[in-house]
């Protein structure tokens, strides 16, 4: 059941992932997780196509699932994320890798870590709706990345995510209104409550809004869904896109 939670802060917000922190590392070990697997990944890796991955920054990196498979085609990956508990397993799970820092840090705290254009490439892969302020957070992105060098990310997708978890019709909500919502998380295979975690509901015109307020400029919009041969391993089929990437370039 998803609720709306206004007030929520980062510390109750760490806690939320601290403690879902080794769910998640099976799920997606164990292959349990399909759209990591089948939708959101591939999509990641879509978008990082012309990228210059010398130097990646993956914001939101959870258990480093997705940094090692970058790491396989980058030169340097640092993986930060506001949860001390996912970036000790990410640590312990990328002890093979030579090219990949963890750092326990929020988004919110790069600018003062890292010197400015440091960054090929910026990665937030189901991150950015989960962060409070989207301004502050784009403007910091664009701080660190190189002029005209390439952020791509994944969201739930803000026009049919409400559908899918079943609140677009509760009278709290408005889709024109950003609203902090909470929820138990679950997975398709997975039906167990393990945990709530919050995720901030933003209208479409935010995300691009924002993006142009920062520097960016929107190169490609994706709405990946599963193959028909995948969407039966669902308990039902996609009717609609659950998730979108963006792929936008620092301009100004
Ligand atoms: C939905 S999970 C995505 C994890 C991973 N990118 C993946 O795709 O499996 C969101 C992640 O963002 C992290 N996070 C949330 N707010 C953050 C912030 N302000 N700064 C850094 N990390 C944050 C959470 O701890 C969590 O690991």
């Amino acid at each position: 059941m998803a609720r709306p939670v206004f007030g929520k802060t980062y510390k109750e917000i760490t806690k939320e992932w601290d403690e879902i922190a080794l769910v998640r590392l099976n799920q997606i070990e164990n292959g349990q997780d399909l759209s990591f697997t089948h939708v959101i990944t591939p999509c990641i890796f879509e978008m990082l196509s012309g990228c210059d991955l010398s130097k990646v920054i993956d914001l939101g990196c959870g258990t480093g699932a997705l940094t090692r498979m970058i790491a396989q085609k980058a030169k340097h990956v640092i993986g930060i994320d506001i949860s001390k508990r996912n970036v000790e397993l990410a640590q312990n799970a990328s002890t093979t890798f030579s090219n990949i820092d963890y750092i326990n840090i929020d988004i919110e705290s790069l600018s003062s870590k890292f010197i400015e254009a440091s960054f090929s490439t910026v990665v937030a892969s189901m991150t950015l709706m989960t962060v409070l302020n989207l301004d502050q957070v784009l403007q910091i992105i664009a701080k660190i990345l190189k002029p005209r060098a390439h952020l791509v990310f994944t969201i739930t997708h803000p026009c049919f995510w409400p559908l899918y978890w079943n609140y677009a019709k509760e009278q709290w909500f408005n889709y024109h209104k950003e609203i902090p919502v909470e929820a138990d998380f679950k997975i398709s295979l997975d039906r167990k409550e393990r945990g709530v975690t919050t995720h901030i509901h933003r209208p479409l015109e935010k995300y691009v809004n924002s993006l142009t307020e920062a520097g960016f400029s929107i190169e490609k919009i994706y709405e990946p869904v599963p193959s028909e041969e995948i969407q039966e391993k669902y308990s039902g089929k996609w009717e609609y896109p659950r998730f979108m990437g963006i792929k936008c370039i620092l301009t100004n």
